[in-house]
């Protein structure tokens, strides 16, 4: 007999047919003589009832996560959930299992010991079929108007962002450290194909620990010859609305169950992702802050704090743009002696940053200027014999054809956290690395 899925069951042409699935046991009941198994597997649930003695005997001792295999006959059940229930004729038992360690309302201690069984949860599914059609679909925006896809390196020999949060690892008799960010790579890229995206992960040793900072998070990446930052910015919203809006399409029966437990309702983003997004400067943020009486001057960055305060003012995503030179990453185009052209696009509802851009500085002597100017000079690798600036290379690519260019990156799981109203980023991946003890599983 043919295999099918749970979803599958719920087709008014199987009532009063046999159908044969596999999966798992999610909820289990024994009522006077019979016992109610809710299965699942990777896409739906369905109620099974079994009647027969011999049967019930031999499933009584199985457990949740149980796993089996059932052939049975569909019957219309208005009380059974989807409206329809299976009488079991035959299981095939592959493993009772043990009693499961989780009930739903655990501490994160015990949900970190036992994460890896934690994220067979309907809810936590949800999560990250969300993420992936996300990502597919950004990828498809991207791909639709022309950018390459491009697999920069991980293990490289220079910083792109801050020098305080890097990993360091042992390559061989050299030091090497961890990617932060694929940025460098896609400008070295952008003179032979023009626009460029990557999917990397990325990695930061952040001391500080926050809702909304992984050590290792996955990093989605645009660099593109030739774009000024309005270009960015209007590339930035245009691939964002259309992957959620398709998101909100293709995965309707996810965000009702993400509904029932974080709250998010589809409804809320369909209105942001209809408006135009706010653009404003980080001078006026820094002036609505104050007004809201806020403790922070001109000068000084935003924290989740001061991003949160922010966000509640927009009913959009809000593009805060020209951040002081010095509050910034050395790479970032230096619009006059204080401010530089980028952008961070916080996401709304409290959020904060989620997207990071800027238009790249591209004329040589200043781009020099900067990278003494930031400390970044010490960095050294060796070629051979001879040891060089982990940077020169980088400068080659203003000796040799520099044009004007931008790009940004995008923090996946702080995208999905907002879209799924999640409350803490280790819930918008299955692993995250987080501090002290989280390389377990
Ligand atoms: O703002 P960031 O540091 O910018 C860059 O790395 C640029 N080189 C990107 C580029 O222009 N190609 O990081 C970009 C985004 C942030 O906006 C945030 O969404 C995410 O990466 N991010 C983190 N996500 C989780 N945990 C962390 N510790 C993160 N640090 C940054
Ligand atoms: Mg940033």
């Amino acid at each position: 007999m043919e295999l099918i899925e749970i979803k599958n069951i719920f087709e008014r042409e199987k009532v009063g047919k046999e159908v044969y699935f596999r999966g798992w046991v999610y909820r289990r009941r024994i009522i006077g003589n019979k016992i109610f198994l809710v299965v699942r597997d990777a896409n739906g649930i369905v109620q099974v009832v079994i009647k027969d003695p011999k049967l019930v005997e031999k499933i009584q001792p199985i457990q949740i996560e149980g796993s089996l295999a059932v052939k049975g006959i569909v019957h219309e059940d208005k009380r059974a959930p989807g409206g329809y229930e299976v009488e079991a004729k035959e299981i095939e038992v592959f493993d009772y299992g043990k009693p499961f360690p989780l009930r739903g309302r655990e501490e994160p201690d015990t949900i970190q010991k036992y994460r890896h069984l934690w994220i067979r949860s309907r809810w936590f599914s949800a999560t990250q079929k969300i993420k992936h059609s996300l990502l597919k679909n950004l990828r498809e925006w991207y791909v639709k108007d022309g950018w390459f896809e491009v697999f920069p390196p991980i293990l490289v020999g220079n910083a792109c962002e801050e020098t305080t949060t890097l990993f360091e690892v042992k390559y061989f008799d050299q030091k090497a450290y961890l990617s932060q960010s694929a940025q460098l790579y896609l400008e070295a890229l952008i003179f032979s194909l023009g626009k460029v995206f990557s999917l990397t992960p990325s990695f930061r040793a952040e001391k500080s620990r926050t809702r909304r900072h992984l050590h290792e998070y996955w990093h989605f990446e645009i660099e593109a010859a030739w774009y000024t930052m309005e270009d960015l910015m209007k590339v930035t919203e245009e691939s964002l609305k259309y992957a959620i809006g398709k998101t909100i399409e293709e995965r309707k029966d996810e965000f009702e169950i993400i509904k029932e437990k974080t709250g998010r309702n589809i409804e809320e983003l369909k209105a942001i992702i209809e408006k135009p997004w706010r653009v404003i400067t980080y001078k006026q943020a820094i002036d609505i802050l104050k007004s809201k009486g806020m403790n922070i001057d001109h000068g000084s960055d935003l924290g989740a704090d001061e991003e949160r305060v922010l966000t509640l003012q927009f009913d959009t995503p809000v593009f805060v743009i020209e951040y002081p030179r010095k509050l910034k990453a050395f790479y970032m185009f230096d619009k006059d002696e204080n401010v530089v052209k980028n952008f961070d696009l916080l996401a709304p509802e409290g959020y904060g940053e989620i997207v990071g851009g800027s238009e790249r500085e591209w004329r040589l002597d200043i781009l020099e200027k900067k990278i003494k100017e930031w400390n970044l000079d010490k960095l050294k690798v060796k070629i051979g014999d001879e040891e060089i600036s982990a940077y020169e290379w980088y400068l080659d690519l203003r000796r040799f054809g520099s044009v004007p260019h931008s790009g940004m990156g995008l923090g996946v799981e702080r995208l999905l956290m907002w879209v799924c109203k999640l409350e803490h980023i280790r819930d918008a991946l299955p692993f995250p690395r987080l501090r002290e003890g989280w390389l377990y599983p």
